[in-house]
């Protein structure tokens, strides 16, 4: 076996293949070219440990206190991007340390509870991150979880009923947000139960920071919420990664938990591609995130009046990136997924809060998401298309080497990153420096 060839054999594969597939997965999306030769740059040989240490007088930016040198330009990269951060989010800090979505949860646990605490969140059957329970982040910090009432109908959270649970279980974190998020999730109303008992709300965005950068979701730290955690790669379209926004007030207990505590040195590629993607978003935010909204409706309509079971009509389907459909009378979400990829259509199979925990491995769900299609500028008229192609492979039963044909050839037609800066290179081009 020759590994070095094998190596580059794969990658071009991948860049071939996922270049010509319908990309849903709700929790990924495409870097700009622009992001992806930052991440390429030299920042990601090195070292900047260290904590914000003040304020420059003149910039206005953050200056740090770094164990190493050689971190002159990187200091004005991350002192940006905790800028322009703090801007797109509204917040009074950010912190853009964290190196993913979990990574930004654990800090914000550690740093606002002790072990033996409870957190009070969505259970996974009814949409929640395992980092938001025992057998992830959560548990790792020893905190207990205690999971909300959910109205399934209504696909969130049961306030009336989870102001109880709340009020009796007095968890030291009410967290919100989740991995199957169709609606704003309720901070408005809860906010009143977690200043009562003394709680901190964490609101975990890592699904849906794209949409409240853009400024078409809610805004959870308008809301009430004292810290906001996300990855930096599903609806926001940056590097993978992690962000924390939050109050002025806890800030020196964030920073200080990101480093030394959970991390020493930080991914500063990813810092350097973020503030690039985060560019993109203070000019192409606010568009990006309504034609995402608009593209799901759209897709779920479709899809609807083609006879297939699209999660809370009563409510115009969704509000996010994601729709969810229920595909139990066609075979389950593990079987309806691989015919799917088979036709190069990616998504994933999931649990509906109906299902069980017996039925992980053929749920009764799909999550679709339309983030990454957007990103390439497609619009209403192609969630028509791929609406159709579902229903063949759902409801007709239709060979999916068949339907990959008609996938391919709409995919042909969109091989650019929209919402970004001009550039003349393909969407999923790799890149190549041999
Ligand atoms: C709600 C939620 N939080 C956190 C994460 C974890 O993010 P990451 O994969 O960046 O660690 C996910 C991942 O999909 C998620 O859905």
């Amino acid at each position: 076996m020759n590994y070095y060839q094998e190596a580059f054999n794969l990658i071009s594969k991948q860049h071939q293949w996922r270049g010509s597939c319908l990309n849903m997965i709700a929790s990924e999306n495409i870097t700009s070219p622009a992001v992806r030769e930052a991440i390429a740059s030299d920042f990601g040989h090195r070292y900047a440990e260290g904590v914000a240490g003040g304020v420059d007088e003149n910039t206005r930016l953050k200056v740090f206190d770094r164990y190493y040198q050689g971190t002159k330009y990187f200091d004005r990269i991350e002192a940006l991007a905790i800028k322009l951060s703090e801007e797109l989010f509204h917040a009074e800090h950010a912190n853009v340390v964290p190196i993913s979505g979990v990574v930004a949860n654990l800090v914000a646990y550690h740093a606002l509870s002790k072990r033996g605490d409870r957190i009070t969140a969505l259970g996974l059957l009814d949409g929640g991150h395992i980092s938001h329970c025992k057998i992830s982040a959560a548990g790792v910090m020893g905190l207990k979880d205690i999971p909300y009432a959910f109205n399934e109908k209504e696909m969130n959270i049961d306030v009336d009923e989870s102001k109880k649970i709340v009020r009796k279980e007095k968890p030291s974190i009410m967290l919100f947000g989740a991995s199957v998020y169709l609606f704003p999730h309720p901070v408005n109303e809860m906010v009143d139960v977690a200043r009562e008992i003394n709680a901190k709300i964490v609101y975990d965005g890592a699904h849906v920071a794209g949409l409240i950068a853009g400024g078409r979701f809610h805004d959870p730290l308008k809301e009430g919420a004292d810290v906001v955690t996300a990855s930096t790669h599903k609806t926001l379209p940056g590097p993978q990664g992690g962000i924390i926004l939050c109050k002025k007030e806890l800030a020196e207990k964030i920073d200080n938990t990101a480093f030394p505590a959970l991390m020493s040195n930080h991914h500063l590629h990813h810092v350097a591609g973020l503030l690039v993607a985060l560019a993109e978003m203070k000019e192409y935010g606010s568009e990006y995130a309504g034609q995402i909204i608009s593209n799901a409706k759209a897709l779920a309509q479709s899809m609807h009046e083609h006879g297939i079971h699209v999660l809370c009509e009563h409510k115009n389907f969704t509000e996010s990136h994601q729709i969810l459909v229920d595909v139990s009378d066609h075979g389950g979400g593990a079987e309806i997924a691989d015919r799917c990829e088979e036709a190069n259509i990616i998504l994933n199979k999931n649990l509906l809060p109906w299902d069980t925990f017996r039925d992980t491995r053929n749920p009764s769900g799909l999550r679709i998401g339309v983030q990454e299609l957007t990103r390439l500028g497609m619009k209403e008229s192609e969630m028509k298309d791929i609406s159709m192609y579902l229903k063949q492979l759902i409801i007709d039963r239709e060979n999916p080497g068949k339907v990959r044909e008609e996938v391919e050839e709409l995919k042909k037609e969109f091989n650019r990153v929209h919402y970004a800066f001009p550039s003349q290179r393909q969407a999923y081009e790799q890149i190549k420096f041999k």
